[in-house]
């Protein structure tokens, strides 16, 4: 059974710990808000899951030095399904988005590690490895029935809007909606996240570079999603 089809139930206690300080605590505020905590929580086996995707989330992060109270990838999540949220997507799609963000870099945990750790620039061999991360993560959820819904958006969560993204180059809406919701989320959160490889830049820095890359990188409906939902929450900086 499929989690869009067990994703359904009765509200509940929240039990979710998203605490923290700055941007951990504003993006846990973000959830919260979206009443996203009270509809997971009775959800036994999408708890099993979720927790399940957090422990892979874990070992996937742990090419990124660890400065911040959530990780790059339960960050992703939480950002992806705001957005979906705040885009009026079904709730059961937005707690697919949550494990889409969770899990959206799976894949490199199949990726060697001289590779996934080089510091510095990849050549172009490293990088040809490195974007199969894509494929490798949907490739292994598909076999999964739990998680197979989240191979599509896992696979195509690095195209582009103008078709020169990887690994297929789909363009426009034949990009899964979840794919470009993730593919958003992420690019906001390693433009200004402390962890991040590159040195951060400020949210409203981030929000430019969205809006200028807005119908060639990016979704603009979901960059425009992203952004309503920043302002509402109060992230004005990381
Ligand atoms: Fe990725």
């Amino acid at each position: 059974m499929t989690c869009r089809s067990r994703c359904r139930g009765k509200h509940g206690k929240p039990d979710v710990v998203l605490g923290g300080k700055g941007a951990s605590h504003r993006l846990g505020k973000m959830l919260s808000d979206a009443k996203l905590l009270d509809w997971f929580s009775n959800l036994d086996l999408y708890k099993a899951c979720r927790a399940f995707a957090r422990l892979v989330a874990s070992s996937i992060d742990r090419s990124y030095p660890i400065q911040d109270a959530l990780s790059h990838s339960e960050r992703v999540a939480i950002l992806a399904s705001a957005i979906g949220k705040r885009m009026n997507l079904p709730l059961a799609g937005v707690a697919n988005l949550y494990l889409g963000g969770l899990l959206h870099d799976l894949g490199k945990l199949f990726i060697p590690a001289d590779i996934l750790l080089k510091k510095g620039v990849l050549d172009e061999s490293e990088r040809a490895v490195m974007r199969l991360h894509p494929v490798i993560g949907a490739k292994f959820l598909e076999c999964q029935s739990f998680f197979k819904d989240l191979a599509p958006v896992i696979l195509h969560h690095h195209e582009r809007i103008d078709g020169k993204g990887y690994p297929r180059g789909l363009a426009g809406e034949d990009i899964p909606l979840g794919a470009r919701l993730i593919g958003v989320a992420e690019a906001f959160d390693a433009m200004t996240a402390s962890d991040s490889y590159r040195t951060p830049i400020s949210v409203e820095d981030a929000i430019t570079v969205l809006v200028e890359h807005s119908g060639t990188q990016f979704d603009g409906g979901v960059v425009q999603a992203l952004l309503e939902e920043l302002k509402q929450a109060g992230v004005t900086e990381r």
